[in-house]
């Protein structure tokens, strides 16, 4: 099962893709993360996508075109995958499904995580990161159940994202606005698009998605 999760910053994209993983045996593929990967690597990649990530913009479209061709082609995908944060222009909408109709693959379910823009600088600004195994948190809607250990793995060290300041979000739900929502009414045309809540519990976020899924 092929899943696409659109939203803006801060929507939860990742929050729930992990926990669809867990519960389908799909994998997350989330495009910010291959490119923080290629930072973290001091890629040249990296050191390009670096840049425009902490201005807020978007990396160029074949290049992350590309990027997504090679990566559903490795084995793990076999079961199926979740793409968070991709498609995020039209232009690369329109090549993932020519990527897909090629490799003889399709998506089932297109769902927007819809919210409110202006609750995304909080959202953001307060989100933090397990360093041992990735595990996502937030100052106030999602703590470690014990403060400054990971409730998954018992880590003790976490990350907070270079592009997660208040000044660079405002950028982000920008470029949003103005690359990214075009694609919504590219599914809707097509007749494919769901939508979820994205301003309920993320609990309960994680139920309406399941429903749309079975
Ligand atoms: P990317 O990493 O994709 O970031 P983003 O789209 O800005 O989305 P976020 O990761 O900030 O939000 P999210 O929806 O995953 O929210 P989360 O679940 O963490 O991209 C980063 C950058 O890479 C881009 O700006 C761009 O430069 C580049 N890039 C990436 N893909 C690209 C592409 N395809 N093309 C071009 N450039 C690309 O939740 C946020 C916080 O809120 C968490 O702390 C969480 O605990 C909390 N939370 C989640 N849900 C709820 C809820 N229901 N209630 C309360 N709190 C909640
Ligand atoms: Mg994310």
């Amino acid at each position: 099962m092929n899943l696409i999760l659109l939203g803006p910053p801060g929507a939860g994209k990742g929050t729930q893709a992990k926990r669809l993983e867990d519960a389908y045996k799909i994998i997350q593929l989330s495009t910010g993360d291959m490119l923080r990967a290629e930072v973290s690597s001091g890629s040249e990649l990296g050191a390009k996508a670096k840049e425009i990530m902490e201005a807020g913009g978007l990396a160029p479209d074949d290049v992350i075109i590309a990027m997504i061709s090679g990566r559903i082609d490795h084995d793990d995908c076999v079961n199926g995958f979740i793409l968070d944060g991709f498609p995020r222009t039209v232009p690369q909408a329109e090549a993932l499904a020519e990527m897909l109709a090629n490799k003889g693959m399709s998506i089932d379910h297109v769902v927007a995580i819809e919210v409110d823009p202006e609750a995304m600088v909080a959202r953001i600004t307060g989100r933090f990161t397990c360093s041992e195994c990735g595990a996502g948190y937030h100052d106030d809607f999602q703590p470690t159940k014990v403060d400054g250990v990971c409730d998954t793995c018992g880590g003790t060290t976490f990350t907070r994202r270079a592009d997660d300041n208040a000044e660079t979000v405002r950028n982000r739900l920008s470029a949003y606005e103005e690359q990214t929502a075009p694609i919504i009414a590219f599914y809707r045309d097509k007749g494919a698009l769901k939508t979820v809540d994205g301003m309920a519990d993320i609990d309960v976020v994680t139920a309406s998605l399941k429903e749309i899924i079975d």
